[in-house]
Formats: C-alpha cells, sequence, structure tokens
C-alpha cells in the first residue's frame, strides 16, 4: 500500500484531572501527526471529596491509544514506527492497588480532595510555632491537602481493603504514573523482559509531590514515612524522567516545561489546565520561596544527569471554574461557549469571582477558604459572571507572578503559556493585560504531551531533539502584548483581599 515513509515517531500518553490524550509526534520534526482525547468522569462522593476510577482512567488511555491508531492507519502511517512513549500525568492523585490481584482497592483521590483537612490542620497545631512549612526543607512544600501523603494516610485509615493489603504486604501506593506503568507495561514486553505485574515505579518529579521524598537525596525519606507513618514498602521506586523502564514518566506541569523548551535557569511558563501552574526553572540547586510557592523537582533527564528544580505557584481552579459554570450552573452549553459570552460584555462590571472550591493554593496554603462571588447588582447577568471568571484566572495568575518577582528579585519580562484554556483569545489577551508584560503562547498547544514524547525520544535515543537548549530550533509563537496603561489606575483585586470574606463563607457541616 502507499505507506507513508516518516522514519521514526514518538508517543505520549496524557493522563490529566479531566481528560486522557493520546498523541503521536514525528519524531524529527515535532509535528503532531494524530491524538484523541477522552473525558474522565469526576464523582464528588461528599462535598469538598473528588474521585476518580481507576478502572475508567486506564480504559480511557486504552481507547486514546486505539483510536489514534486507527486514525494513523486511515492515514497510511505505519504504526510500528512509534520508537518511544512517554506518560505524563496529573500528579499528586493517590491510588493503591493489590499487588497479588492488580485490582484497585478504592477509587483515585484527586488532588483537589479536601477529606484530609481537619488531619492538615492536626498536623499543622501540632509543629512548633503552628509552622504549615514545618517540612519545607526536605520537602519544597507546605503541609497541605493537595500532595499524595495524607491522602494516603486517609486510605490506609479509612479503607478496611487497604488497611488489611498493606498488613499482609500487598498493598502498592503509586500516583497516577504508576498506576498506569504498572499495568501497561507487560504490554511492552519487549522492553521489560516480559515480567508478571509490570513494574512498580514513578519519577522524581511525580514523587516530588507526595511530601514523602526529600528533594535534595532524590529519594524516599525515611523520617518523612515515620512522621506520616506510611510503610515504605508499598511506595514505588524511584527514577529519573528520561530512562528505560518501558514507559517514561514525567509529572505534566514538569513535561510542560520541557515541552516549551525552558532549560534555562529563569524560564518560565503558565499552563493553563484543570488548575493553573506556574513554573520557573531554577537550575540544579534547589531555591526555596519566602512568599508561599513550592520547590519541586522539574525534570531529571537521564540517570546521570542532574536533577533541575523549579519554583512553583499553583492555583488549584483555571479550567475547572469554566466546567463549574458549565455542569453546575449551566449558563454554557459547551467550554468554548465561555468566551464569546464574555466577549458580548467585555466588563465584569464590578462582579469578582475567587473559585476557591478547593481551598487557596500559592501563595496562601488555606484549605478553607472557599469560592465566593460578589459585587452582584439587578444589572448582572450572565455574562459579566463569565467575565469574572476569566479574571479569575488571570487575577490568580498575577499573584503568582507577583510572589515569584519578589521571590527572585528579577521580574519576568514575557510569559509562555500553554494548555487548553489557551485557546480562548480573550483569557489571553486579558492575561498580559493584568500582568502588563506579553502573553507568549506556541502555535502547537499540547506542549505536556510534546515535552513527555521528547523525554521518551531521548531516553529511546529516537528524537532528533538532544534537550539541550542550544539545538532547539524556534518554535512558531503568537504573542498577546499588554494593552492597558500599566501606570493606570489600578483595577484589580487580589484574592488575598477577599480572602477574609472567603473565609467566612465556610460553612460548618452539621453532623446528624
Ligand atoms: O498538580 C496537579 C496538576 O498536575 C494537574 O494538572 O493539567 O490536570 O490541571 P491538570
Amino acid at each position: 500500500s502507499n505507506r507513508i515513509m516518516l522514519g521514526p515517531l514518538v508517543a505520549a500518553i496524557d493522563q490529566g484531572t479531566s481528560s486522557t490524550r493520546f498523541l503521536v509526534f514525528n519524531a524529527k520534526t515535532a509535528e503532531l501527526l494524530s491524538h484523541h482525547q477522552v473525558e474522565i468522569k469526576q464523582s464528588f462522593p461528599k462535598e469538598g471529596w473528588v474521585e476518580e476510577d481507576p478502572k475508567e482512567i486506564l480504559q480511557s488511555v486504552y481507547e486514546c491509544m486505539d483510536r489514534t491508531c486507527e486514525k494513523l492507519t486511515q492515514l497510511n502511517i505505519d504504526i510500528s514506527n512509534i520508537k518511544a512513549i512517554g506518560v505524563t500525568n496529573q500528579r499528586e492523585t493517590t491510588l493503591v492497588w493489590d499487588k497479588e490481584t492488580g485490582e484497585p482497592l478504592y477509587n483515585a483521590i484527586v488532588w483537589l480532595d479536601l477529606r484530609t483537612q481537619s488531619t492538615v490542620e492536626r498536623l499543622i497545631n501540632k509543629t512548633p510555632g503552628r509552622n504549615k512549612n514545618h517540612l519545607k526543607h526536605k520537602t519544597g512544600l507546605p503541609i497541605s491537602t493537595y500532595f499524595s501523603a495524607v491522602k494516603l494516610r486517609w486510605l490506609m485509615d479509612n479503607v478496611e481493603k487497604v488497611h488489611e493489603a498493606v498488613l499482609s504486604h500487598r498493598a502498592m501506593f503509586g500516583t497516577v504514573d504508576s498506576w498506569l506503568i504498572w499495568v501497561i507495561t507487560p504490554y511492552f514486553q519487549c522492553l521489560t523482559g516480559g515480567k508478571k505485574g509490570g513494574v512498580h515505579c514513578t519519577d522524581v518529579t511525580n514523587a516530588s509531590r507526595t511530601m514523602l521524598f526529600n528533594i535534595h537525596t532524590l529519594d524516599w525519606d525515611p523520617e518523612l514515612c515515620t512522621y506520616f507513618d506510611i510503610p515504605m514498602e508499598i511506595l514505588p521506586k524511584v527514577r529519573s524522567s528520561s530512562e528505560i523502564y518501558g514507559l517514561m514518566c514525567l509529572g505534566d506541569q514538569s513535561a510542560a516545561l520541557v515541552g516549551q523548551m525552558c532549560f534555562k535557569d529563569g524560564q518560565a511558563k503558565n499552563t493553563y489546565g484543570t488548575g493553573c501552574f506556574l513554573l520557573k526553572n531554577v537550575g540544579t540547586k534547589p531555591v526555596m520561596s519566602d512568599h508561599g510557592l513550592l520547590t519541586t523537582v522539574a525534570y531529571k533527564l537521564g540517570r546521570d544527569k542532574p536533577a533541575c528544580y523549579a519554583l512553583e505557584g499553583s492555583v488549584a481552579i483555571a479550567g475547572a471554574v469554566v466546567r463549574w459554570l458549565k455542569d453546575n450552573l449551566g449558563i454554557i452549553q459547551t467550554s468554548t461557549e465561555l468566551e464569546k459570552l464574555a466577549a458580548d460584555v467585555g466588563t465584569s462590571y464590578g462582579c469578582y469571582f475567587v473559585p476557591a472550591f478547593s481551598g487557596l493554593y500559592a501563595p496562601y496554603w488555606e484549605p478553607s477558604a472557599r469560592g465566593i462571588i460578589c459585587g452582584l447588582t439587578q444589572f448582572t447577568n450572565r455574562s459579566h459572571l463569565a467575565f469574572a471568571a476569566l479574571e479569575a484566572v488571570c487575577f490568580q495568575t498575577r499573584e503568582i507572578l507577583d510572589a515569584m518577582n519578589q521571590d527572585s528579585g528579577i521580574h519576568l519580562s514575557q510569559l509562555q503559556v500553554d494548555g487548553g484554556m489557551t485557546s480562548n483569545r480573550l483569557l489571553m489577551q486579558l492575561q498580559a493585560d493584568i500582568l502588563c508584560i506579553p502573553v507568549v503562547k506556541p502555535s502547537m498547544p499540547e506542549t505536556t504531551a510534546l515535552g513527555a514524547a521528547m523525554a521518551a525520544g531521548a531516553a529511546e535515543g529516537v528524537s532528533v531533539w538532544s534537550l539541550n537548549p542550544e539545538d532547539l530550533t524556534e518554535v512558531t509563537s503568537e504573542k498577546f502584548e499588554p494593552q492597558i496603561n500599566p501606570e493606570g489606575p489600578l483595577y484589580w483585586w487580589t484574592t488575598g483581599t477577599l480572602l477574609e470574606t472567603s473565609r467566612r463563607h465556610v460553612m460548618t457541616p452539621k453532623v446528624h
């Protein structure tokens, strides 16, 4: 037949909070050849709880792989040319499964989940000076509901099956990367030697989000494990982000940093997904923040390569606010309608929206905050609300950027962006206006997947990207210049201004 000869291809599984994608790139040109996307269901069994079904996550991966391969075959592209597959994933989301049966022992507890709020408050209260940064010197993280350790603790204390599996040495803990690699590697027998049950591993970027990992030694930390009372035998082996263990993995925000080619100290990117995450490469020495940012492992692209670190400003709710307007309020039918609705009015007309659905993350780390909408008048309509929702994403990013600038003393001169929401041009312009610096968006927005595919291709020696900043070709991009006068009146709030109000709106649930 008329097979198209393209040479080696590299692929990525991108398992995000809201959807799963599989994407195949030309390993020489980085051109995206085909992809498929499947939405992931989330369940909210109780107020503040967020869960996903591990088997559905797995099925969505298979479905995306099958459909993408079908599309490639229709294009006459030979799928046996796929030489490496990278895995990139929503970070922190916590799973436990049975080593013998391979069965998940509970739903995945999603990073946004707040069920551990009281545990976190109790742990902080026990520290000298009620210091939420008590473990930061080792982990780079504040004690928070966000990270895996407290979710794993909850599973061990509250789910009988998990408790039993731990006692009988059958429990395996992992984030989504570990779960996928464990199940999928037996299918890539040539790569893993056909070992039964796959391999139980994770990479440094995902491990650095558990609160059990020492970001200096790059290993699980016995003291942290004792602190959270987690048996170390249930933890996966930690590898670098670009190493051959069947499939390579890299947390999604790290993958985006790689995909945006931010390999140099001081380069930064902001990814607008379910949440929004601004990461700045700080080089090979971890830098601790004085302004509420996290220190995290950015990547380690090979066993013998040094780890690079990032300062990260995490915003819990970005794209999730759009899904909320669609699913909970029903003011839009599809996410893409939001831009038009907001553009109809071009202003929030004094309406403010703090979408603190899962507490506030950086720079506040306030689990008790909740969302508020204020400034309503009889004039306010759904368009103003839509506009306020977009502004909320921009304002939160502004606060992160301010913290980052204060931490380093050097001001970022432009912001590289990516992720699903960046197709919203109104959002991009608003973001440039609110940051007062240009916002630069690559023409191929699937940067996270590209980064994972690049890491996998580099490990397999098939991609031409040597992951060397000097060798990288310029990517085409679009620039949004700020159009408001930076000397003019400040018209934005900061979440901080409204923080007290959001705290007051916390309802204590009635105990029946
Ligand atoms: O830390 C959570 C983050 O990794 C999730 O990313 O793209 O699913 O919002 P995303």
